[in-house]
């Protein structure tokens, strides 16, 4: 399996940072990816390994946990299987619970993060079998792995993750859909429906970006002057509710928090005042949206603004004081279809306020350091 890079990847190619173009780079990085896990023969015995596994963790650092966290709730949803989430640098609460027939998945674009490659490698020493989902063939974490798969987004030179975000959540509905598949919670038909969608993945975020691109922009004018926000969702939309907060935290400096909306009375709430900025992943899943309408009245009832990325048929429109209209699609799409206008409100915002995306403070694209 070999991904090739050609120097113009690595070069802005015309746009204004690297990370709007790698935003701009997630419809053909979907595709690749897509066209990538289709072949790959190291799909089969990563489920095989999951098949056999007592107890299957993920682990990661940063915007790959969210999409791991992802992955856990719909090996749950799909697979009927518990998937245990754990973020890398906490593995030392976890491993002594591993043993030599359990798995460890672990997602890493780089492939070379300390704090992945440390839980790693206790998971292996307990005897714990390995699979890995990276973006760099051959770097550190999928060599020391029992299998790898790996993303086809290209090289990503921004430090806040775009498109290895978008491909590896591909890739893993793909691991959770194949799952469930083999263990018979899916049908043939039910998952191939599945794949078509993620086939068509990367067409559909063309459109999206397109469309919403504007529309972020136009944001990002009221929210430089915002000093926080949050981030609300269930179920399979939190994991991107929480990567829409850190991108707005890594890129723009503005203290942003993912919640489950359930979650947000028990707290958070109590600092919404007038004007607060409530950014809303909405699923297109019936039953989502309508818990997500009283979290949405709870907020607005202490004079949050709203904004919703939902698809335009939603029910909740008239809820919404901003919508980012997605195209109507299957929820299992939902980090790959409400992500991008997330990264794109988080990018205006930090150009805006006169900050290069590319480069935040305080931060490295790989942390090779515990
Ligand atoms: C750093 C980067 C993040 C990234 C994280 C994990 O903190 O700034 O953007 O998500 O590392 O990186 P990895 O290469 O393991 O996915």
């Amino acid at each position: 399996r070999v991904v090739e890079w050609s120097l113009e990847d690595a070069t802005r190619g015309g746009y204004a940072h690297f990370m709007l173009k790698e935003i701009h780079e997630q419809p053909r990085a979907l595709k690749d990816t897509y066209y990538g896990i289709l072949h790959d023969v190291a799909v089969g015995e990563a489920v095989k390994l999951m098949h056999d596994a007592d107890k299957i963790y993920v682990t990661a650092a940063g915007t790959s946990f969210h999409a791991s966290y992802y992955f856990s709730l719909l090996m749950s949803i799909l697979g009927k299987r518990l998937v245990i989430p754990f973020i890398a640098s906490e593995y030392e609460s976890y491993y002594l619970t591993a043993s030599d027939k359990d798995l460890l998945v672990v997602v890493s674009q780089s492939g070379e993060t300390m704090d992945a490659l440390k839980a790693l490698r206790a998971f292996r020493n307990r005897g714990a079998g390995v699979v890995a989902v990276s973006n760099v063939v051959d770097s550190a974490i999928p060599r020391e792995s029992n299998i790898a798969v790996y993303t086809r987004a290209g090289p990503e030179i921004g430090v806040a993750a775009t498109k290895t975000f978008t491909t590896q959540t591909l890739v893993l509905s793909w691991l959770a859909i194949a799952y469930a598949e083999a263990s018979g919670s899916l049908s043939k038909s039910e998952a191939d429906m599945l794949r078509g969608w993620l086939g068509r993945s990367g067409e559909v975020v063309g459109k999206i970006i397109a469309r919403l691109e504007p529309v972020a922009k136009r944001l990002a004018e009221w929210f430089r002057s915002v000093g926080n926000a949050y981030y609300l969702s269930r179920s399979i939309g939190v994991p991107v509710a929480m990567e829409g907060a850190l991108k707005l935290k890594e890129i723009a400096y503005i203290h942003a928090e993912a919640y489950p909306a359930g979650e947000s009375k028990h707290g958070p709430i109590a600092l919404v005042e007038e004007g607060f900025p409530v950014i809303f992943t909405i699923p297109n899943r019936e039953d989502l949206e309508k818990l997500l309408l009283g979290n949405i009245q709870e907020m607005k009832a202490r004079g949050a603004v709203i904004i919703g990325v939902a698809s335009e048929n939603t029910g909740l429109s008239d809820q919404l004081d901003y919508h980012f209209r997605i195209p109507d699609t299957h929820w299992i799409l939902t980090p790959i279809t409400h992500t991008p206008p997330q990264q794109l409100l988080a990018y205006y915002t930090a150009v805006s306020k006169g900050y290069d995306p590319d480069k935040p403070r305080n931060l490295a694209k790989t942390v090779t350091v515990e």
